[in-house]
């Protein structure tokens, strides 16, 4: 043997003075493994065993297992310093501070949009109209064709339609309610219809989804007189106080004749819906007699109606989902 080599006795002396300065699991068990592996010191000082003379066997061997048993020992003692100033690690960096204020939970409010549409539909609703839905996603027929647009006619180029590959289209107003409230259905009817609709229009007073709420009556002598007198005493219930309104004469397809209705708005009007006598092309799309019956329908905007009532000068504040904004409308 090799003067200069330590023995393993030296060897373990050293590497258990060592072992204090190793800090991690890995580390140690780097060494236990280069010790007490397959491959290691111990195992290969105990293989040779077999080799030497008998009556040596059992002295060596006490040796041998003797630098083994310190071994053990000292690397699993200083497993235990480890893990234990590992623990102390993990307990002071999770250390939950019991004196810190709590967070507080917000409470929710109901949306500017949601109060005003439930509010529209709330007073219909007083009025005797029944409440009615229809899909977003719509088929031409519903929208347009059932409505009285003739196939290339101008005005549907005014609602700026979403369409989809198929053809289908995202409502661009709450109308086709109105037809599928009347197919299979005899007057008398009062129904009242709100819900999302999408035009491709963006600025401060359009968004691209709005959401209007419909409203019509159909039956024996109604009158442009009662649509007048309905929309007047909505517009007293709505804003609970005197508002100047205007009806101007205006064109849809799908009622003659057809007003829009203004609202002051300080020095300006703000168009808030369109209405009109239900045409008689209407009727009979829906299988109802035009020479026996007449109706009425509208169609308010909701975002114009908040606007108004809230006193909000841009629309777009409704879709920003500003807590500031929302959390004024309790
Ligand atoms: N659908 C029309 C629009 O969106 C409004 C309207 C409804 C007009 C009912 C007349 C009758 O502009």
């Amino acid at each position: 043997m090799n003067q200069s080599e330590p023995t393993l006795e030296e060897a373990a002396a050293s590497a258990l003075a060592e072992l204090s300065s190793i800090s991690t699991i890995e580390a140690l068990e780097s060494l236990r493994v280069s010790w007490l592996g397959k491959q290691g010191r111990i195992t290969d000082a105990l293989k040779t065993l077999g080799k030497i003379a008998p009556e040596q066997r059992k002295a060596e061997g006490e040796r041998i297992n003797g630098v083994k048993q310190r071994m053990m020992d000292g690397i699993a003692a200083q497993r235990s310093v480890i893990e234990a100033a590992q623990l102390q690690q993990r307990l002071a960096s999770e250390r939950v501070d019991v004196s810190l204020p709590g967070r507080g939970e917000g409470i929710g409010t109901q949306h500017p949009l949601t109060r005003t549409l439930e509010r529209i539909v709330d007073i219909f609703s007083q009025l005797g109209y029944v409440a009615a839905t229809g899909p977003e996603i719509e088929d031409d027929w519903h929208n347009f064709e059932a409505l009285n647009f003739p196939p290339d006619h101008p005005a549907r180029a005014m609602h700026d339609t979403f369409y989809f590959p198929d053809g289908r289209l995202l409502r661009t107003h709450t109308s086709p309610v109105q037809i599928r409230a009347m197919l299979g259905r005899t007057p008398p009817l009062r129904v009242v219809a709100a819900g999302r609709v999408y035009r491709s229009d963006s600025d401060q007073t359009h968004s691209p989804m709005f959401h209007q709420v419909e409203g019509f009556v159909v039956a024996e002598d109604v009158s442009f007189a009662d649509l007048k007198g309905t929309l007047a005493e909505f517009v007293k219930a709505f804003f609970e106080q005197e508002v100047e309104m205007r009806f101007r004469p205006s064109f849809f397809p799908f009622t003659e004749p057809s007003a829009e209705v203004d609202i002051r708005w300080g020095d300006r009007w703000l168009e808030v819906l369109g209405c009109g006598m239900v045409h008689p092309n209407v009727l009979r799309n829906c299988d109802i007699d035009p020479e026996r019956y007449t109706g009425f329908a509208f169609g308010m905007g909701v975002e114009r109606l908040a606007m108004l009532r809230y006193q909000v000068s841009d629309l777009r504040s409704f879709f920003d989902n500003d807590w500031r904004f929302l959390g004024q409308f309790r």
